[in-house]
């Protein structure tokens, strides 16, 4: 009997379709669901459904499962992140072989991922950690793939991998080696962040574009529709256009009728907390973050709206091209920061992130795909050691042609009280940044006044701290510099 070349478990959503993409590109695949007591199952559910007729060997037990695959097997994972993955590894582990590869697909914590790693390599095997990106359609006809974990276990699956991938105009494959330990999961975990403040960049673009040039539904689909032809050019934009127009069952926009509360399964705040962890500021990101959690506080959100009502209806002073200029800068300051998130913790975790190629396997195939990606992957080309994405030309060029009508556009709307969090924020970083001498110097010395926390002067040698008796009654014991 030919064996499989693949087993994949858990036939939710993902699951099912990564298992249909690769069996429609010539590997005989088998199928396990660890929910498998329902009769039928899941898994024979899917054996006379979608798999009907098709290479599938579909299995109730992990011993068939292990029994059905070809050496070195491969067993993929697309179940819930967290405990689930443990014990499926768990259950596994018994059955397979060194140098046997397990691949965990799912939106995992990369912390747990770097752990999961080291366990199952030190029983000989093989353990990868991967992101992977497109939704239910992008999974069954081609998703962004960030394989990341037991480097050994790369060219055994890569073939796989690379062939159920999205493909770029050139066919290269959307799915390349992103680095040891959890650096496919982290990578994908700085996707989903950077997933957040796109998202959150054309809500506020929406709203600015529906409250303060009183555009409908129908015009609105169209500004992103042109947008969409544009430097703009991404899925979040062209799905945007098209949520516009999607009318209800009784003719109504469907869109007018959902709730103003955003929801999240977790990414985003990993994607802060490790910002948190690594020192780096990646307010944009944050800021969308903490805007969903925001729109969640629906019976505070009343309360207060009835209290203070609206701001008054200031006259409009912007139009749609300066709103698509503020967006596309704010754009640039949103990849800007997750880009040096991972230029960070690469150096800190030694994962050596090829940053212009996890640009490039972003252009298709996940959510965040954009043309825009491809100026990405150039900058790190011409530079690959650049510290900061507002250093390369092309975006200075960009920014510096539309800082104008950026700062137009977000001082309109906050005289006008429209909440812009992620496009103010993302302005407040690049004015930051380009501030050579900052107010934190008051910090350092109000630090020292109250808690001797010591400080570094302009006239003297950088790293020789400083303290001073600011109030004559102080002593001269210092606290030290250190993080906690
Ligand atoms: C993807 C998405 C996906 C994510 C959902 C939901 O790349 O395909 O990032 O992995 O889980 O978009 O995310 P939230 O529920 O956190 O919005």
């Amino acid at each position: 009997m030919k064996q499989s070349d693949i087993a994949m478990v858990g036939l939710a959503v993902m699951g099912e379709n990564l298992a249909l993409n690769m069996e429609s590109k010539g590997f005989t695949v088998t199928v396990y669901n660890r929910a498998h007591t329902d009769r039928p199952s899941v898994v024979g559910r899917f054996m006379n459904g979608r798999g009907k007729g098709k290479n599938f060997f579909g299995t109730e037990s992990i011993d068939e499962l292990v029994s059905s695959l070809s050496r070195p097997r491969k067993v993929m994972l697309m179940i819930k992140a967290g405990q689930a993955v443990d014990a499926v590894i768990n259950e596994l582990l018994p059955y397979l072989s060194p140098g046997d590869v397990i691949i965990d697909g799912g939106n995992s914590d990369f912390h747990d991922t770097e752990r999961r790693v080291k366990e199952v390599e030190s029983k000989g095997l093989y353990y990868i950690g991967t992101g992977v990106s497109g939704g239910e359609l992008g999974a069954l006809h081609g998703p962004s793939i960030m394989p990341g974990g037991s480097p050994e276990a790369w060219p055994l699956v890569r073939d796989i991998l690379q062939a159920i991938a999205a493909k770029l105009e050139d066919g290269s494959p959307c799915c390349e080696w992103i680095g040891r330990g959890g650096a496919g999961h982290f990578v994908k975990t700085v996707h989903n962040g950077i997933e957040y403040g796109d998202m959150q960049l054309i809500a506020e673009a929406y709203s600015l574009l529906k409250n303060r040039m009183g555009l409908g539904n129908e015009e609105m689909a169209q500004v992103f529709a042109e947008w969409n032809k544009g430097e703009l050019n991404s899925y979040l934009i062209d799905i945007t256009s098209q949520i516009l127009r999607f009318r209800d069952e009784d003719g109504s926009f469907l869109l007018d009728k959902i709730r103003d509360v955003a929801g999240q399964k977790g990414t985003g705040k990993w994607a802060v907390g490790t910002a948190l962890d690594e020192d780096d500021p990646l307010t944009l990101i944050t800021e969308a973050v903490y805007a969903r959690m925001l729109s969640a506080l629906f019976e505070e959100r009343k309360l207060a709206s009835d209290l203070y009502g609206n701001s008054g209806n200031l006259k409009n002073e912007f139009d749609k091209d300066e709103l698509r200029q503020a967006l596309y800068a704010a754009k640039i300051v949103s990849y800007t920061q997750g880009f040096s998130l991972m230029q960070r913790a690469s150096k800190r975790y030694e994962w050596d992130l090829d940053l212009g190629t996890i640009a490039r396997i972003w252009r298709n195939g996940c959510i965040i795909r954009s043309i825009f990606l491809q100026r990405i992957t150039a900058a790190f080309k011409e530079h690959s050691q650049l510290e900061n994405l507002l250093f390369d030309d092309f975006f200075f060029g960009k920014i510096q042609s539309s800082q104008v009508v950026w700062r137009k556009v977000v001082a309109e709307a906050i005289r006008a009280g429209v909440a812009i969090p992620a496009m103010s924020s993302g302005l407040s970083y690049f004015d930051g940044l380009r501030t050579l001498y900052s107010p934190a110097n008051l910090i350092q010395a109000q630090r020292d006044y109250f808690g001797a926390h010591t400080y570094e002067r302009t006239d003297r040698a950088v790293g020789t701290f400083f303290h001073t008796d600011w109030t004559g009654q102080g002593g001269d014991t210092t606290s030290g510099t250190y993080s906690v």
